[in-house]
């Protein structure tokens, strides 16, 4: 099982249109794979599961991380870096259990150039403190509304083909 983690809270995000084509391209694959978008916390939660508090709604998606050992981070690029909520969302699962000895592949985004470049380091950086393993690969997709149609179908026959070269080797880490 890969579990996706789509990196932000903003409603109609790019990250989960992203997020739900790799969900597909995995499951084509023959591999189990699920989607934990940030827009699914509770929206309190910086109350409600922080510092040892634990709410039932998060509480499900607790045991979804915890249950996985491999993960997929879709990571979009918000003011230079990735974004506040997901940090936030590391911070609020139980440490050190939930990535600790597990193994994950990035994917950044972003509207400008840059495809979320420092945002993915940095989240590398923090990846390694909890030992979450980070697959070398990473995968920087700028420019990402010349991506998608109108319809929010990926169409760079480029781009796809390096997200399968991804997804690949995501599934033999
Ligand atoms: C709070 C915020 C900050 C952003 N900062 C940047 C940025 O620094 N660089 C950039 O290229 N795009 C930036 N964007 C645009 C996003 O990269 C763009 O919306 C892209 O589609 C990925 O984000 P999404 O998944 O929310 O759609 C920002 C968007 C938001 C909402």
């Amino acid at each position: 099982m890969i579990t996706i983690i789509a990196g932000t809270n903003r409603q109609a995000s790019n990250t989960l249109k992203l997020a739900n084509y790799c969900k597909d391209q995995i499951q084509k694959k023959g591999v189990a794979a699920d989607i934990i978008s940030l827009t699914d916390l509770p929206d309190n939660f910086i109350v409600s599961d922080m510092y040892g508090k634990r709410s039932e709604a998060f509480q499900q998606i607790q045991d979804r991380v915890s249950a996985s050992d491999t993960f997929l981070f879709v990571i979009p690029e918000y003011n230079g870096g990735y974004p506040g909520v997901l940090k936030t969302f590391i911070d609020a699962c139980t440490f050190p259990d939930s990535f600790s000895g597990k193994k994950a592949a990035l994917i950044g985004l972003s509207a400008g150039k840059y495809g979320n470049i420092r945002g993915l380091e940095h989240f590398t950086g923090i990846a390694h403190y909890f030992n979450l393993h980070i697959l070398p690969l990473k995968l920087h997709i700028p420019t990402i509304n010349a991506e998608l149609d109108k319809q929010g179908n990926f169409i760079k026959e480029n781009t796809l083909k390096f997200i399968d070269q991804q997804l690949e080797q995501l599934i033999a880490f």
